[in-house]
């Protein structure tokens, strides 16, 4: 039986474990609930939400890469009204954290989504999608522009008293200027990274493979990129990062601690393995106890260069 303290925090939002589900990959949490124990793991981020439902791209919208995937969902969800009838009542069933993804085409929506839901006791937190790579109106329009990351932030943090979590994207020159800002406009925390801008043709038909034409790269091929870019913000910023891209297995997740994150989310691993979440978390385990770690906290940030 481990004795190993797994619990973190990420500001004033206190998780079991550091395990946490990624935006986008688990949908609001009821379809990987057959095969993973949502009790056991941290927290789960639900689906990009938006203040009216959205339909998302047109297929298609998958595609395999090497190692990896590309997606062009386009932000598909069922919109404020919907979530907070039809989905929050089953997450209510789980004791584990709800961090909700919001996804705006503007300022005024993202403070109107946060306002309307942050009276939800069952939210405990907000990430904040700013790095969508997927859709005309927002996404990267947002997330490539300091100023705006900025003004998105102070400008939820103005209607909530839950933490705010800005989702950083990795398409930028140098992401550590964006976390500064987000810290400055009184964010709580970022999370890094979402996906990198990626495409892929079909020889036969010298079609795009993907409607959009370009999709977000996710999966283990983004890994060393997603790292160096958390390291990047810890070395600059001095903010709690939740770690993103391409982890695996625990192994992944330990690096992505000792880069600096303080927890970090499962993406593209649960379309392939769903119930990883819950293996990660009894590998770290084992990893603590055998490392004479007391308090997995104690690994972020903790590399040595
Ligand atoms: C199919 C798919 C849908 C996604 N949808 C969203 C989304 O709605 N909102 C968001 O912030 N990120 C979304 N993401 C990005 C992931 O949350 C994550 O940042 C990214 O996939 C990198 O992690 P990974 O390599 O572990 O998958 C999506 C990713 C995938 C693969």
């Amino acid at each position: 039986m481990s004795s190993v303290d797994l619990s973190v925090s990420i500001g004033s939002l206190k998780l079991k474990n550091p395990v946490l589900l990624a935006s986008g990959t688990v949908g609001y949490g009821n379809e990987i609930s057959e095969f993973l124990d949502l009790n056991k793991i941290g927290g789960i981020v639900t689906k990009s939400i938006s203040l009216k439902p959205r339909k998302g791209n047109p297929p298609q919208r998958i595609v395999e890469t090497a190692s990896g995937m590309l997606n062009a969902i386009g932000l598909a969800n069922v919109g404020v009204d919907e979530f907070l009838n039809t989905k929050i009542p089953f997450l209510k069933n789980y004791d584990t954290n709800l961090i909700c993804n919001i996804a705006a085409s503007s300022v005024e929506e993202y403070v109107e989504c946060t306002r309307i839901l942050t009276s939800e006791d069952a939210i405990d937190a907000f990430e904040i999608n700013v790095s969508c790579p997927n859709v005309k109106d927002g996404g990267l329009e947002f997330g490539n522009n300091i100023n705006t990351v900025g003004k998105i932030t102070s400008a939820v943090k103005g209607v909530t008293q839950k933490p705010i979590i800005i989702k950083l994207s990795p398409n930028v020159s140098r992401i550590s200027d964006f976390a500064k800002i987000v810290k400055q406009e009184g964010g709580d925390a970022v999370s890094a990274i979402n996906t990198l801008v990626g495409t892929a043709f079909n020889i036969r038909t010298r079609k795009p493979k993907i409607f959009n034409v370009t999709g977000g790269l996710s999966g283990p091929a983004i890994k060393p990129v997603a790292l160096a870019k958390v390291l990047e913000i810890k070395r600059n910023c001095d903010i709690p990062i939740i770690g993103i891209g391409g982890i695996m297995n625990w192994e992944d997740a330990a690096e992505f601690m000792i880069a600096g994150a303080a927890a970090f989310q499962l993406g593209t691993v649960n379309f392939i393995q769903p119930n990883a979440a819950e293996l990660i978390i009894n590998g770290l385990s084992e990893y603590c106890n055998e490392m004479n770690i007391n308090k997995i906290s104690e690994l972020t940030g903790s590399f040595i260069i």
